[in-house]
């Protein structure tokens, strides 16, 4: 099985893996041969990546982050409290809770916690795609940067409503595919306001910290963010925190206006902003632990040998597992040879396909 991008599968591939829509509903089965009508239709429901079948590599295992019912669970509780926050109705908060504890203690039974790429099917509704994505972003990394259980469950219900004042935000602006206007920047830019203002009327049931968050999310270290130009630790931690796993998203993630970006790219985008939009302590340890490889891409090696990233692990998300599988001149390694790039500093990959 690999997992690639929808913009490198081709027609007669094979789906290896249920495609599920945000609801729950199955669009396509495993086992699917695809066509290019499926394919069109993927484009159009903005599906990032699949899981296709081959044979060559059926051994590698590609571990699901999150159970497809609790991405359901997550989406429809997400989608229901948004509605109602959406339409001025009383909505309560006690399932977006619960719904967090779920998420992060499913992530952190997993063998080996890395920030890879969810590849969960995409929804046109950007601000759940991306508020479901960030959450599982920000439970990785806290959990990586320590903080305690229930320190990690408060995160990742803050990240799941941090941008809940968006909804107060005409849509024909958030979903606008051209630049935004003066005006309509300034009008993006209260939703951190209102989204506190939204929140702290839950003070009773919520902790504070998660109204902060939303409010302080796009604030930067040097002061340069908004809504009220917070420095430093004038910043919450969750809440500088949250900010990167918030950007990565967002410039990984397919947008109205434009496409995803690659991984390598997007890395470099969070180092150059470390100590000035980021917090460098947790900045540090998103980018080791963020993945730019994953299981079943193939790559190409500085010696001009093809492979396939077979695992990844811990702590060198960036040094796989790979298994050669070609010789630079495309002759087959026949068997195949399973190196550890840890302990190879000769070899490095400098280009992969599908990222
Ligand atoms: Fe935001």
């Amino acid at each position: 099985m690999r997992q690639i991008r929808l913009t490198e599968v081709h027609p007669g591939m094979i789906l290896a893996r249920n495609l599920y829509s945000r609801k729950g509903h199955i669009l396509l089965a495993s086992g699917v041969r695809l066509t290019e009508v499926y394919l069109h239709k993927l484009r159009r429901l903005k599906v990032k990546t699949l899981f296709i079948h081959d044979e060559r590599y059926e051994d590698i295992a590609i571990p699901e982050y999150l159970s497809v019912e609790t991405q359901q669970r997550a989406f429809s509780i997400l989608s229901s409290t948004m509605e109602k926050i959406h339409n001025k109705e009383a909505f309560a908060i006690d399932d977006i809770s619960s719904i967090a504890s779920d998420i992060v203690e499913e992530l952190i039974i997993q063998p080996a916690i890395s920030i890879q790429l969810t590849g969960i099917a995409t929804h046109d509704d950007y601000t759940l795609d991306h508020s479901l994505n960030c959450a599982i972003y920000a439970a990785l990394l806290a959990y990586s940067c320590s903080f305690s259980i229930p320190q990690i469950k408060e995160i990742t219900c803050g990240a799941l409503l941090h941008d809940v004042g968006k909804l107060n935000v005409d849509k024909k602006i958030i979903n606008k595919p051209d630049r935004l206007t003066e005006k309509e920047f300034g009008i993006i830019k209260q939703h951190p306001q209102s989204g506190f203002n939204l929140l702290v009327k839950k003070r009773w049931e919520l902790s504070s910290l998660v109204a902060h968050m939303a409010w302080q999310h796009h604030e930067k270290i040097d002061g340069t963010g908004y809504p009220r130009g917070l420095q430093g630790e004038e910043i919450l931690n969750y809440a500088r925190l949250l900010a990167i796993t918030d950007v990565y998203e967002a410039i990984t993630g397919c947008r109205p206006y434009r496409k995803a970006m690659n991984l390598e790219e997007a890395y470099d985008i969070i180092r150059s902003g470390l100590g000035t939009a980021f917090d460098e302590h947790f900045g540090k340890i998103f980018l080791s632990k963020m993945a730019l490889y994953f299981p079943g891409m193939e790559v190409l090696l500085n010696t001009g040998e093809k492979a396939i990233v077979v695992s990844l692990l811990e702590n060198t998300p960036r040094h796989p597992i790979i298994r050669l599988i070609a010789y630079p001149d495309g002759t087959a390694y026949s068997p195949p040879i399973e190196i550890n790039l840890a302990e190879n500093p000769h070899l490095s990959i400098v280009n992969t396909s599908y990222i």
